[in-house]
């Protein structure tokens, strides 16, 4: 693996198509080896825009913006880190050579849509998921749940993430207006929801799996400790590292992300979403680069998850070694303003073992993560209380 000096004809280009909090970790792991970033997305002042070498403001679910975008800048890798992108575009100028998709096209294909990952991974893989169909109209969910479904179970849009969209149904009463929410908030509407059967799991992990080389070359599955977490209306608020679980359980994680990750290809890291229950498993989803829950690993790993992906992408050797337990809190907005100040930066950072990081977005909304708590302890339940506590102690306040 050869790189050049960012900047310059001999450079090497990274293009990120979304801007985020993760994005801009991705960014500064790709900077630390002198790859020059190009950071993209619908909104100007997002989070890796602040770090990267040059920043661009598009429509990414425009294919001829994004093509343009690409035969500007010439990027040799286009690392895509959001669900709402012109996948044609993706799967075009992947065909042309010129520029590696991470991990791929079709894995942005498949991922970004909820089912086409749902319908390779239980039809195709004949791996365990939760009960589910898709629904094109209020009738056809309506019967859905009826013909077998049933209730509890889970109304979401084909495409949407972070929960946008989603509920949770516990009677015919729900029906309406899970349909309209499901039907309004998706991130682009595809004319279907999917339903899923509510899995009553012991808990749920994130088991970050990366796909690397090794020495010879050959392509290497690691996965990194298993990730526990706390989702609140479809938003990840805690997580942990590592989740405490059965050594069958673990085995069968892995062996379901092994299958899942062997199938989509390509180099980098994938968030693998799990639900456990005792020993048994279920596949829920994959996200093909970091993963938000993933975030614990900036305090807990050797290699966090942004220096694995950033590693793995360029042909780098990894290590998912796990250096300390420890836990994520999210910091939320609590108010809609824009230009808001951050106080109590000081209190929270009084335990040398808590660390923060403040996304800088341009905007604050009341379930906006606008930053995160992460902490280290000989526990993770020391490590979650510490990482609530300093969460809690940043007020957002309009400026
Ligand atoms: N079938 C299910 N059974 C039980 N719980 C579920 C089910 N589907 C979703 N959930 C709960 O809702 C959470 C969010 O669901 P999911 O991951 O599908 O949404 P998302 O919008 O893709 O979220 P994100 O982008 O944050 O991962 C899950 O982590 C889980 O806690
Ligand atoms: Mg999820």
């Amino acid at each position: 693996m050869k790189i050049g000096t960012p900047l310059s004809p001999s450079a090497t280009k990274a293009l990120l198509l979304g801007s985020g909090e993760l994005g801009k970790e991705v960014a500064i792991s790709l900077q630390r080896y002198g790859v020059e970033v190009i950071a993209v997305d619908r909104y100007p002042n997002a989070p890796a825009h602040h770090v990267a070498q040059r920043s661009h403001v598009i429509d990414m679910t425009d294919a001829l913006a994004i093509k343009a975008l690409i035969a500007e800048e010439q990027p040799h890798l286009i690392i895509p880190e959001l669900e709402a992108i012109a996948t044609d575009a993706l799967v075009e100028i992947e065909t042309l050579g010129q520029s590696t998709i991470v991990p791929n096209a079709r894995a942005i294909q498949l991922t970004m849509n909820r089912e086409g990952i749902r319908v390779l991974v239980a039809e195709q893989l004949k791996l365990p998921t939760s009960r589910y169909a898709f629904a094109a109209t209020f009738d056809e969910l309506q019967q859905a749940i009826n013909a077998g479904i049933g209730y509890p179970c889970f109304v979401k849009p084909t495409m949407s993430s972070s929960g946008k969209g989603q509920s949770m149904l516990t009677s015919t009463a729900d029906l309406e207006t899970a349909w309209n929410y499901a039907k309004s908030a998706g991130r682009v509407d595809t004319g279907k929801v999917i339903v899923e059967a509510k899995i009553e799991f012991d808990f749920e992990i994130t088991l970050l799996t990366v796909r690397a080389l090794n020495a010879n070359s050959e392509v290497v599955t690691h996965f990194c400790e298993p990730i526990g977490h706390r989702q609140e209306h479809g938003d990840y608020r805690e997580s942990w590292q590592p989740q405490a679980m059965s050594a069958r359980a673990l085995a069968r994680s892995q062996e379901i992300a092994k299958l899942v990750t062997d199938n989509i290809g390509g180099l980098g890291l994938f968030g693998v979403e799990l639900f456990i229950q005792g020993d048994q498993v279920w596949f829920s989803e994959v996200s093909p680069r970091p993963h938000d829950t993933g975030m614990v690993t900036m305090v807990t790993q050797r290699q966090n998850e942004f220096e694995l992906h950033a590693r793995a992408i360029l042909g780098l050797p990894v290590s998912t070694h796990l250096l300390s337990r420890g836990a994520s809190a999210v910091i939320l907005g609590g108010i809609d303003a824009r230009n808001v100040v951050y106080n109590g930066l000081d209190k929270a950072l009084a335990d040398p073992a808590v660390s923060i990081r403040l996304f800088g977005k341009p905007e604050a909304f009341a379930y906006r993560r606008m930053g995160v708590a992460l902490a280290t302890a000989e526990t993770t339940d020391q490590a979650r209380e510490k990482a609530y506590e300093a969460a809690s102690k940043i007020k957002i306040e309009a400026s």
